[in-house]
């Protein structure tokens, strides 16, 4: 018996139709690919923050790894952690919550799935910003509820805003997830804004999901979490992205005392406990020599902004709200072309630069959006306009882009 092939009769879940892959994976294994037969790739794909483990952090793993007994956790996390987190939120936001109401999750990705799950029954919808992560569609979907995924633009600094979901309101509508800053396109909602759209959602009987893993990573205003302006709100947060921890998988999420208990019972249900290991790494996290160490590192990320963002506007990209936020640029290209996933294929070919299509981020106008990721060496940034540039002046000379891959 041939086991690697399906059996006759045996179809994937309906859900699985409407569960997209990342479209970039493809361009990522040619860019490896590329790298293969000798070429320098200037990679700006990766979500990720291109420094190591902080140091306290990484000595913290490493006890850890040396005690050499590793285990499972309460599921909801170390209690420790889950007081520092707490801590995190009165220091930082000024904000008192207990440490009860703090989940630890494996990734931020762990504590989306777990909030849709104990929130969503089959056909409920969940309203989110068009273009945004394409992750908090597909755990909607995921868990049998609806996307309801509204087009936001440059009005609005592409967020969602209390109007915006008063209009797209249905008798459905079960909750709303904002993210700010945004992936991809870096931009913020305002307190006021927040505020708003809290107040109309409680009024209406429904939920806020706030996804707040790029928190810490503003460079002009900071972030307001949620929680300021309510306890009735699900507050998804990360080690990832401000911690620099993704490979570590640990998040966690502040939730309403009314589904503590489910919670618990579904994080346990899907994945036992977070990981032991970058617990202990996290407890480091908040020590103030790591702390100084990230604040150093969003300063960086503020220059790196700060070069990219003029230089991709120079070459004729239209990025017309300043990302004030994590560490991308959403960048229209319809001066290029009218296809940006067979641009982006094109400017892998032809100037070895990796940029991410618009397609990964929903279906408002994706064909003339890139996203730029740019958590990466000055050098390298300078390289990548530079290429760019190049590859443009001969696209002028040749025409719009229209081939490629797409
Ligand atoms: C907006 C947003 N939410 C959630 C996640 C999930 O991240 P993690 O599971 O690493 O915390 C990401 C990852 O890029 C993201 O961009």
């Amino acid at each position: 018996m041939n086991l690697s092939q399906p059996r006759v009769g045996v179809h994937a879940a309906a859900r699985m139709a409407d569960i997209e892959p990342f479209h970039v994976m493809q361009l990522i294994a040619r860019a490896k690919e590329l790298e293969a037969q000798g070429r320098e790739i200037v990679n700006m794909v990766v979500g990720e923050p291109d420094f190591p483990l902080a140091p306290a952090m990484q000595a913290a793993a490493m006890r850890m790894l040396e005690r050499g007994r590793l285990g499972y956790t309460p599921s909801l996390g170390l209690m420790p952690l889950r007081e520092a987190i707490a801590g995190w939120y009165q220091t930082r936001y000024n904000v008192s919550i207990p440490a009860s109401r703090v989940a630890v999750t494996t990734g931020s990705s762990g504590a989306l799935l777990v909030t849709m799950g104990v929130l969503l029954d089959p056909g409920d919808q969940v309203m989110l910003a068009d273009p945004g992560y394409p992750c908090n569609r597909h755990f909607v979907r995921a868990l049998d509820g609806e996307p309801l995924c509204v087009p936001v633009g440059p009005a609005s600094a592409y967020q969602l805003t209390a109007e915006l979901v008063a209009k797209h309101w249905t008798p459905r509508t079960k909750a709303v997830l904002v993210c700010s800053p945004s992936n991809p396109t870096g931009t913020m909602i305002s307190a006021k804004q927040l505020h708003d759209i809290h107040a109309l959602v409680v009024s209406r009987h429904a939920m806020l999901i706030s996804d707040e893993i790029y928190h810490g990573l503003s460079y002009g205003e900071e972030a307001h979490t949620a929680l300021e302006f309510g306890d009735d709100v699900f507050v998804i947060n990360s080690f990832s992205k401000y911690f620099g921890m993704t490979g570590l998988r640990l998040g966690w999420m502040v939730v309403p005392e009314a589904f503590r208990l489910d919670v618990d019972k579904l994080a346990a249900n899907l994945y036992i406990s977070p990981p032991d290991i970058s617990q202990y790494a996290a407890l480091a996290a908040f020590e103030p020599e790591t702390i100084a160490l990230l604040e150093e590192r969003r300063g960086l990320y503020r220059a790196q902004r700060d070069f990219l963002l003029p230089a991709l506007k120079a070459l004729g990209f239209e990025i017309p709200v300043t990302p004030d936020g994590a560490f991308y640029i959403y960048a229209n290209c319809s001066r290029f072309t009218d296809d940006s996933y067979a641009f982006c294929w094109d400017v892998l070919e032809r100037a070895g630069v990796a940029i991410t299509p618009g397609l990964d981020f929903g279906d408002n106008d994706p064909r003339h959006h890139v996203r730029v990721s740019y958590p990466k060496p000055m050098p390298v940034l300078e390289e990548g306009v530079k290429r760019l540039r190049q590859y443009l002046n001969t696209l002028g000379k040749e025409g719009r882009s229209e081939g490629g891959k797409g």
